[in-house]
Formats: C-alpha cells, sequence, structure tokens
C-alpha cells in the first residue's frame, strides 16, 4: 500500500486556497477536500508494517502549533512548472513534529526520499509546459494574505492512485497536545 503522512487542511483556509483557482490549459488544480501538508511520504510498504507504524506514531506525544501561510510558488522552477504550491512558515513546531515522524518511520524500517522539508500544500499540477498563465497566477497570487490555522493532528493516509486521480484516506488520526 503507498502511504503518507499529513496534516489535513481545515475547511476555512482550504476555500480560501480554492478560491484562488485560475482556468489554465494542462493545470489540474487539488479538490478543496484533499489540500494537505505531507510532512513524509513513505511510499509502497507491506500491508503488516502499518500496525507497528501506528504504534510508533501515537507514542509521538508534541504539542500543537499555527500554521501561517507565506506566500505561492512552483516546483521545480519557474521556467518549468510541474507543481503549484502554497507555501508555509517553517515554524519550530512543525520542524520538530516532521523530525520525529521521521523518527518513527524510520524506526520501521521504512526508507523514505532524502529531498529536504520544504513546507507547502500543493494546489496543483502541470501535465503540460506551462504557458504564460502560469507565470501570471504566480505573480497574482504571490503574497497569500490568509489567516493562519492551528494544527491539532496528523494523519496518517493511503494514497490510492486510479485513472480518475488519487484517492486519500485516513489510516489513523495522531492527536497533538493543546
Ligand atoms: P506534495 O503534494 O505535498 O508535494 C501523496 O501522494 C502526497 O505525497 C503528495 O501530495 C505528495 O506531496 C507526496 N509525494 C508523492 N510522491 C512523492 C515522492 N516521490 N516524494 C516525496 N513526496 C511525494
Amino acid at each position: 500500500m503507498r502511504l503518507f503522512i499529513a496534516i489535513d487542511l481545515p475547511e476555512e483556509p482550504s476555500k480560501k486556497l480554492a478560491g484562488l483557482r485560475a482556468e489554465i490549459p494542462g493545470v489540474s488544480w487539488v479538490p478543496p477536500e484533499q489540500l494537505h501538508l505531507t510532512l513524509s511520504f513513505l511510499g509502497e510498504v507491506a500491508v503488516g508494517i502499518c500496525a507497528q507504524l501506528t504504534a510508533e506514531l501515537v507514542k509521538i506525544g508534541a504539542p500543537g502549533f499555527d500554521l501561517h501561510f507565506t506566500a505561492t510558488g512552483c516546483f521545480p522552477d519557474r521556467r518549468q512548472p510541474r507543481v503549484l504550491w502554497a507555501g508555509l512558515a517553517a515554524a519550530p513546531r512543525l520542524i520538530a513534529l516532521a523530525q520525529q515522524i521521521n523518527n518513527a518511520v524510520t524506526i520501521c524500517g521504512i526508507s523514505q526520499e532524502v529531498r529536504p522539508f520544504s513546507p507547502h500544500i500543493t494546489l496543483a499540477r502541470c501535465r503540460q509546459p506551462a504557458g504564460k498563465e502560469v507565470g501570471a497566477f504566480l505573480d497574482q497570487q504571490r503574497r497569500l494574505k490568509l489567516p493562519p490555522f492551528r494544527v491539532r493532528e496528523f494523519i496518517l493516509f493511503q494514497s490510492l492512485l486510479t485513472a480518475k486521480g488519487a484517492i486519500h484516506t485516513p489510516l489513523g488520526q495522531f492527536p497533538l497536545h493543546a
């Protein structure tokens, strides 16, 4: 099964981010209810690992925190954008939580991709070389004047890849303390 661990975006900021959408050919927007901040991407793992992983994630006793939006941006760069995202400030509690999760995943013998953690919420994916419209979108929405939101839990998700897109199913919810 394909797994990842993420923070689900609450309804209010999801609606506001969905409101930024622009009709751009070749660009698929993530449905508002699927917007999330990936903390760890585990990829394909054996089904049997889930119980051990859950037991390790339950042990994480991290505090809740607020997340502040920064700006929009894209991966890998503006010349060939593949992913459009909303950036979030790297709050120390967020970085510490991502590190604790990485440790828990590593204890379970799952190797994660070594990619520097860059807190973002993927807004859209570009299927073809994007034209000027993507640059215009990024310029228009450069600064994200959205209220911060409180993070109270993180979630272990299964991601099922289908012809109609990914289906994300929560397998476990792990509360942070107040
Ligand atoms: P991102 O959109 O936050 O960048 C579920 O597939 C999530 O896992 C995606 O939203 C994506 O994160 C992340 N993901 C998918 N493939 C990945 C990969 N090869 N390496 C790291 N993260 C990946």
